[in-house]
């Protein structure tokens, strides 16, 4: 595999406030990392630095090799789907003109296949097609989120960033929203980075988990690295429940010797 995403001694502070000092990561191709750690930790930091929406005081972002400094902002900002908690759609826009505004500036000409991209994903999020003409304002939290996701998606993107995308949504929908995007990640393989404050869900959604604490790595490890070899105190509290309780399925387990607590 090949890396797609590298941070290079990365030091960034807010003010006095020294968020990371000296960050470093590297993420391989198809990779859907998970990143969760303490509040303040500088996760959304780090995901906001990969596609420019924060510059670091020090170090470099490289993507495919290549530094995003040198990069035109826009054209990185194209490979790159961004979807957050809150009000990141275009408020004046309806749905449709949400998910097919970057889909529009890739194929101008083609106002068809643009049309069919918006009905496909709505469809892949669980939107019903009747909310195509609302306004952001007209709908509910966990449907904004799925507008925001189907429009990150619609852009065909290599990279991925989601940040902590399903906090907004009942347990059921963020079950199903968890499976569409498995899906989704095994069609396409692009790069995910996830952040979450959810052990559970980073551990079922990571192919690696990244535990982060005062914007340095704890570990960087897949799920099975995490239950069975915590390499930090810190981590080692994270997945200590998850370990007894151990309802990750067993490709991901890996030999699970605490398994004789996991009778449910
Ligand atoms: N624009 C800013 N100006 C000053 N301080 C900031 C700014 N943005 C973030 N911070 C501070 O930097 C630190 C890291 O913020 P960041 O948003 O990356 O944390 P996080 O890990 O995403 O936290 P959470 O889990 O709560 O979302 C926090 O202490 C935050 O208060
Ligand atoms: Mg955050």
């Amino acid at each position: 595999m090949s890396t797609e995403i590298e941070f290079k001694h990365i030091r960034k502070s807010y003010g006095d406030k020294v968020i990371m000092e000296d960050f470093n990561l590297r993420v391989e191709k198809g990779e859907f990392v998970t990143i969760i750690g303490s509040s303040g930790c500088g996760k959304t930091t780090a995901l906001k630095m990969v596609n420019g929406l924060i510059q670091p005081d020090g170090g470099d972002i490289l993507i495919e090799g290549e530094n995003i400094r040198s990069k035109d902002q826009t054209q990185l900002r194209r490979n790159i789907g961004y979807a957050i908690q809150g009000s990141v759609l275009f408020p004046h826009m309806t749905v449709e003109q949400n998910i097919s505004y970057v889909p529009n500036l890739l194929n101008r000409r083609d106002r068809a296949k643009t049309k069919a991209a918006v009905e496909k994903w709505m469809k892949i999020v669980g939107l019903d097609e009747e909310l195509k003409e609302r306004y952001p304002g007209e709908l509910s939290g966990g449907q904004q989120q799925r507008v925001g996701i189907a429009r990150a998606l619609a852009a065909s993107p290599e990279i991925l960033l989601m940040d902590e995308p399903f906090g907004a949504v009942d347990e059921i929908t963020r079950g199903q929203l968890q499976e569409e995007l498995l899906r989704i990640y095994h069609q396409t393989r692009i790069t995910v980075l996830f952040v979450t404050h959810d052990i559970g869900e980073a551990l079922k959604l990571g192919t690696k988990v990244l535990v982060m604490d005062h914007g340095e790595v704890q570990q960087y490890d897949t799920p099975t690295g995490l239950l069975h070899h915590p390499a930090t105190p810190f981590v080692e509290r994270l997945v200590e429940k998850e370990r007894r309780t151990c309802r990750l399925p067993e490709e991901k387990l890996g030999e699970c010797e605490f398994s004789g607590a996991a009778e449910a």
